[in-house]
């Protein structure tokens, strides 16, 4: 019998993307090739010119410094209660995750969800990102898609990013925005009560100073979001950037 680490090396020399999924011994296992993190002198400029807490550049390290870094940090989620997959070998090259499901993007993008399912999925979000910030950490990438979901419970993946000389408060604040814009892309026929979501992530964090940042960012877009909501400018806005708007404008009244 193979063993898994001579299986994921054959078939990382077959894949096309830096992270797949194999079966072994009848299990879903999935393989993340290493991969350095860095953001573009683009990246870099366009934080210095919008100081925005989602922008904020991620620390630069190699495709080995990253495995060490996530691996570490899945380890020491799982330790403080907060479910992500379990790390079943790693190396300098790759690591292997066990599966933990579907990604959540993939249930709440749905175009025909339901008003009561989308709110199941969210519910379970909102206490999964306050665990993990009241545990003192941050999760770095809250997308929906780095969350997944299996049998009635969440999971927290992709840990890889990492920041310097940044203080926490700040990264769990652009956790929150991470997470807040990525469900501005849901195609569900509904509005989400941004409100709700806010509220209860205070609720469980008591956060209570969140509500005055958001404005305060909201704020500082103050004209785009004025140039937006022009009929003749909005025609043309894509879906994706309407979503964009509709949160901001939310966030603007909190
Ligand atoms: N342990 C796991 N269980 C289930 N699905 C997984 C797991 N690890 C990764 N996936 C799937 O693979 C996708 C990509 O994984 P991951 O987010 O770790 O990689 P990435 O390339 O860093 O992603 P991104 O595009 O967000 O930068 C996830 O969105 C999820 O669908
Ligand atoms: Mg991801």
């Amino acid at each position: 019998m193979k063993s898994l680490e001579t299986k994921a090396k054959e078939e990382l020399r077959k894949a096309k993307s830096d992270i797949f999924s194999l079966e072994y011994q009848n299990k879903k296992v999935w393989v993340k090739k290493a991969r350095g993190t860095f953001s573009s002198a683009l990246h870099k400029f366009y934080y210095k010119v919008f100081p925005f807490e989602v922008l904020i550049p991620v620390e630069t390290k190699t495709g080995k410094e990253t495995i060490a870094f996530e691996t570490a940090k899945l380890d020491l989620f799982r330790e403080k209660g907060i479910l992500s997959p379990k790390v079943l070998f790693k190396n300098d090259e790759f690591f292997i995750l066990e599966d933990c499901g579907k990604n959540v993007n993939s249930y709440i993008r749905k175009r025909d969800i339901t008003q009561e399912k989308m709110y199941y999925y969210l519910n379970l979000l909102i206490v999964q990102l306050a665990l993990i910030h009241n545990n003192g950490l941050f999760h770095g990438g809250a997308q929906a898609r780095n969350f997944t979901y299996k049998e009635g419970v969440i999971y927290a993946i992709d840990l890889e990013d990492s920041f310097t000389n940044i203080p926490l408060e700040v990264l769990q604040f652009r956790d929150v925005l991470l997470f807040l814009l990525s469900l501005t892309k849901t195609r569900a026929s509904f509005d989400l009560d941004y409100n709700y979501i806010i509220e209860k992530y205070i609720e469980l964090t008591n956060k209570k100073e969140l509500k005055q940042s958001l404005k305060k960012l909201a704020n500082k877009i103050s004209f785009l979001i004025y140039l937006s909501q022009i009929k003749l400018i909005n025609s043309f806005l894509g879906r994706d950037v309407k979503g964009f708007f509709k949160l901001f404008i939310i966030l603007k009244k909190l």
